[in-house]
């Protein structure tokens, strides 16, 4: 069984993913994390993110683990991914790894919560349950800043802001896979929702997906 959660950046999709997977005993796969380990990975190298050729290279060479979690989750490892996100042969490389994971999830799962941009349209579209996180811009800001200040990153709200924008509008207008809403998926929007009510809400609606009460 495979469950995709797709969204806008800091919708909340990813704690949804992990609670989730934990509610139905499933394999959780942030796929976020894949790219920004790409865009980091090369920026700590020192290597230019608009090469593609060098970028395609980091994605098949993949290794998650060089990279602290405080640098895989910076704005700025977000914002490298984005910009290598964009690239067709960093998205197919990746693909490779999304579908192995997906085909034979680790710890013996029975299955998995994807979570990502395209993971309905594009890497899972036969998903048994598929969902759509957004919410406001500013409430998304104001998620981001309370999450990296917790990481005890010094940052500016309205720089916050005007990053997510950008990547929303990066992520939206790529040629390859966009972010784009599959035509099955539920639209959950958590902007009056608590991570409580927005993770209740995924599951009511996953349980009625999958025909369980
Ligand atoms: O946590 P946040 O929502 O800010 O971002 P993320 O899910 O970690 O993804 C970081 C960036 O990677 C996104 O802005 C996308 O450009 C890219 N990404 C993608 O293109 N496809 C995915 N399946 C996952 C992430």
């Amino acid at each position: 069984m495979i469950i995709a959660v797709d969204g806008h950046a800091a919708s909340g999709k990813g704690t949804i993913a992990k609670r989730v997977a934990a509610h139905y005993n499933l394999a959780h796969l942030d796929t976020g994390s894949l790219y920004r380990s790409v865009g980091m990975g090369m920026v700590k190298r020192g290597e230019d993110i608009r090469d593609v050729a060098l970028a395609t290279a980091a994605a098949l060479n993949l290794q998650a683990e060089a990279l602290s979690e405080d640098e895989i989750r910076s704005e700025a490892a977000g914002t490298a991914a984005s910009v290598v996100a964009a690239y067709e042969d960093v998205r197919a490389a990746l693909k490779r790894f999304q579908r192995a994971f997906a085909e034979n999830p680790p710890g013996g799962k029975t299955g998995a919560v994807i979570d990502g941009r395209d993971i309905g349209t594009v890497i899972w579209p036969n998903a048994e349950a598929k969902l759509f996180v957004t919410a406001s811009l500013d409430v998304r800001t104001d998620r981001r800043v309370l999450e990296l200040q917790q990481r005890g990153a010094i940052l500016n709200w309205a720089e916050i802001r005007a990053d997510l924008a950008d990547r929303d509008e990066r992520d939206e207008n790529r040629p390859v896979s966009p972010l784009l809403q599959a035509e099955d998926a539920y639209l959950l929007d958590t902007t009056k929702l608590d991570i409580e009510a927005a993770v209740a809400a995924a599951i009511a609606v996953i349980n009625a997906r999958l025909g369980q009460p």
